[in-house]
């Protein structure tokens, strides 16, 4: 792994840097925003009674929620020991936090299904690579970029579909339990976290990218080249989105259209491959 000498000229601010009114804005919202898992009412969450197809179906979808949580939780500590003091490590501990509430809210969800969900090895593997960053900006790129970006961006998609649900008494009782789920906290609690991370990781490496020599820029090319295949991979094998009830193709074009923008907006020129029309 590469040094903290490495943090101190890219990503991040050091006290003797001036203030950053943008950061110590997100570090705000990250304090007025926080939430408990125990806040929220689990005891009128009946999933059990949902059929076991459709659980396990469930159940593999948040499998792999819990891999990107489970990733970002890791890459949010590594980020703490690379970065000087400053907003953006007081940032990143809060998201650490943030993360580590969302590993706890997927492991409570798969559990309350009552099967064991099972992780595809592309999102292993994407997951396994993130991890393995050895700089501050490609953590941020592998994690606030990629995969907050489609955690983000599958949030929102699921509660899209489960709001298109009927209301009250017209649905079962387990599915209305799903709908809270998937369609209440989710984008109220989880996307709003999500939001703040995404937010900072483009303010951080659109401030660190341009500081980088040519041969650290080109390797962080590289990288959006070999995981934005690992991306790929999952969005023409579509189970993570169906597993979370969304119509997979049309959902991973729009993924892979958000992600790119977000590449662009950083300052680096590779792409993402748009999916192809089948
Ligand atoms: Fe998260
Ligand atoms: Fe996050």
């Amino acid at each position: 792994m590469k040094t903290n000498a490495r943090a101190s000229s890219g990503a991040g601010h050091s006290p003797d840097e001036p203030p950053d009114p943008y950061l110590e804005r997100l570090c705000e919202l990250a304090a007025r925003d926080q939430w408990k898992l125990e806040e929220l009412d689990w005891s009128s969450l009946d999933l059990l009674s949902l059929p076991e197809l459709f659980r396990q179906t469930a159940a593999d979808g948040f499998a792999q929620l819990l891999w990107g949580e489970r990733t970002a939780e890791l890459a949010a500590s590594r980020l703490m020991e690379l970065l000087p003091d400053g907003a953006a490590r007081t940032f990143i501990a809060t998201q650490r936090t943030d993360e580590a509430r969302h590993v706890a809210f997927f492991e409570r969800v798969i559990h309350l299904l009552g099967c064991e969900g099972r992780t595809r090895p592309s999102v292993q593997r994407l997951m396994r690579e993130v991890q393995e960053a050895e700089t501050p900006e490609e953590l941020m790129l592998g994690m606030q970029i990629l995969i907050e970006g489609i955690a983000h961006s599958l949030f929102l998609e699921a509660a899209r579909v489960v709001g298109s649900f009927g209301e009250g008494d017209e649905l079962d009782r387990p599915l209305q339990a799903l709908k809270t789920v998937i369609g209440g906290w989710m984008p109220r609690l989880l996307a709003r976290d999500e939001s703040r991370h995404i937010a900072f990781g483009l303010h951080a490496l659109r401030q660190s990218i341009p500081r980088l020599d040519r041969a650290e820029r080109l390797r962080l090319e590289e990288k959006v080249t070999l995981w934005g295949a690992l991306v790929l991979e999952q969005a023409r094998d579509p189970d993570l989105v169906y597993g979370v009830g969304v119509d997979g193709e049309e959902v991973c074009r729009r993924l892979i259209d958000d992600l790119n923008l977000r590449i662009g907006q950083v300052g680096l020129e590779t792409r993402i491959a748009p999916l192809k029309a089948a």
